[in-house]
């Protein structure tokens, strides 16, 4: 085994002058990172109001190539993409959010029963009058709009995916005619698309949720008007998710805490990882891996996000939330964890699948929503500064080496899913394009 061994200096003189040649080759390090620290703050190209950001992968193009890079939009979708700049709701209501606020992100398809649960466990959440709800249509539904219309307890503003594949009826991101079925061969069958590692071709259905997760990322953090300064948390939530009365509250402590208690966390949870969790009831905080149940982050945690563009928009993989944990947090080198309490304060809910949930009404709210019962401990903060906290290592569930469910091999999902990254860094300009 000599050819592996380091060759060994023998050299006294040589020996002597190694620290300086060390010292040396670091300083030329050092400087070039430097530089190449300040070539970058050049072509970011996004306003932000944060010291100490990190560095992201240059995605910076022209406003003309980037138009390229989008399907041709529908009449609705247009006019569903001009909404998005309309002011939120409510502002006579409740004209100013506080300092501090955490603002709410939910995202929605078209399951209006869930909808108006969540809807409803909203409005009795403590300190929700005092931040922004932020409600993200992937599609146009007239009684999802209706309920969101009606709400009253906070400023509410609308936001709709304009590129979702329920806008497009008869072109790409919707299906388009020619477009490969199932597991039809592209060249045999004169159809188009590329199969995903197990021989299928798209499904608009299948796609849209990782679309619209994406889009919806990209335009709170660096697009919209009303969150592209904001210089705090965001919490995600889904049309599904039972918000407990205490949940705004215990995530304000969780974020206060985080800092000192897991520097290693890189977001807090309202809900354990599991989903049929309601967790241990134990007397201390609790860190392990991000849960998709009420997971809130800050904008750091995002860049760090938004420079694995690629890799979450090349795997081939439906869901967003195995994407993340088979691809994109191992990239980051050590373990991501989530600080959470020990009760949990939101809970997931039904049983339909996304799709279904128009079809069969009545069976769509099943027993476990009904179960969810919220206690008197429920109602007001119940995590404590003092406590300690739990770490959970070495999980199950979908980690690196995951090779993903498929359902995303077709090069225009993957492209438009890039041009959404690319959509707000636009060269030249400093406002959304
Ligand atoms: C970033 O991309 C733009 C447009 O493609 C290019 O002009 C610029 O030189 C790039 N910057 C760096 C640092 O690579
Ligand atoms: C955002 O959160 C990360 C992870 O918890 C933390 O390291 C970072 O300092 C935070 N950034 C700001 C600006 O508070």
């Amino acid at each position: 085994m000599a050819f592996y061994r380091k060759p060994r200096i023998k050299d006294a003189a040589l020996r002597r002058i190694l620290p300086v040649v060390l010292i040396t080759l670091l300083g030329i390090v050092l400087l070039t990172f430097l530089i190449r620290t300040v070539s970058f703050s050049h072509v970011m190209t996004w306003r932000s109001d944060e010291i100490g950001e990190i560095p992201y992968k240059n995605y910076t193009i022209s406003g003309s190539r980037l138009r390229t890079m989008f399907p041709k939009q529908t009449e609705l979708s247009i006019l569903l993409e001009n909404k998005n700049s309309l002011p939120p709701r409510n502002l006579d209501l409740f004209p100013n959010l506080a300092k501090d606020h955490i603002t709410i992100v939910l995202y929605v398809h078209n399951r209006p029963q869930y909808l108006q649960v969540v809807v409803k466990s909203l409005s009795s959440v403590e300190g929700i009058h005092e931040t922004l709800l932020i409600v993200s249509h992937d599609g146009y539904f007239q009684e999802m709009n209706k309920i969101v219309e009606g709400i009253r307890f906070c400023q509410v503003k609308q936001i709709f995916a304009p590129y979702s594949p329920h806008l497009f009826p008869d072109s790409f991101p919707g299906v388009s005619p020619g477009d490969c079925r199932d597991k039809e061969h592209p060249s045999t069958n004169k159809c188009k698309g590329n199969p995903d590692q197990y021989g299928n071709h798209r499904s608009p259905k299948i796609v849209s949720l990782k679309h619209h997760w994406w889009w919806m990322m990209n335009t709170v953090w660096d697009g919209l008007e009303e969150t592209q300064r904001h210089s705090g948390h965001i919490l995600f939530i889904e049309e599904d998710h039972f918000i407990f009365p205490n949940a705004y509250r215990n995530l304000q402590i969780l974020t206060e805490l985080k800092p000192q208690k897991c520097p290693y966390c890189y977001a807090a949870n309202l809900a354990p990882s599991d989903v049929n969790s309601r967790g241990e009831g134990w007397e201390t905080l609790i860190a392990e891996k991000i849960g998709n149940v009420g997971y809130a982050f800050n904008r750091t945690v995002w860049r760090k996000i938004y420079s694995k563009a690629r890799d979450f928009c090349l795997f081939d993989e439906y869901n967003w939330d195995i994407t993340m944990w088979a691809t994109v947090y191992p990239s980051f080198g050590s373990s991501v964890y989530t600080l959470r309490g020990p009760r949990t304060s939101a809970a997931h809910f039904g049983k339909c699948g996304l799709h279904q949930g128009q079809e069969k009404k009545s069976s769509c709210i099943d027993n476990g929503f009904m179960n969810i019962a919220v206690e008197e401990v429920d109602k007001t903060a119940n995590i404590k500064a003092e406590w300690g906290v739990h770490v959970y290592e070495r999980q199950s569930g979908y980690k690196a080496g995951f090779k993903g469910w498929g359902g995303w091999g077709d090069e225009r999902d993957r492209q438009l899913c890039l041009a959404f990254a690319h959509m707000y860094h636009v060269e030249g300009s400093n406002s959304p394009g």
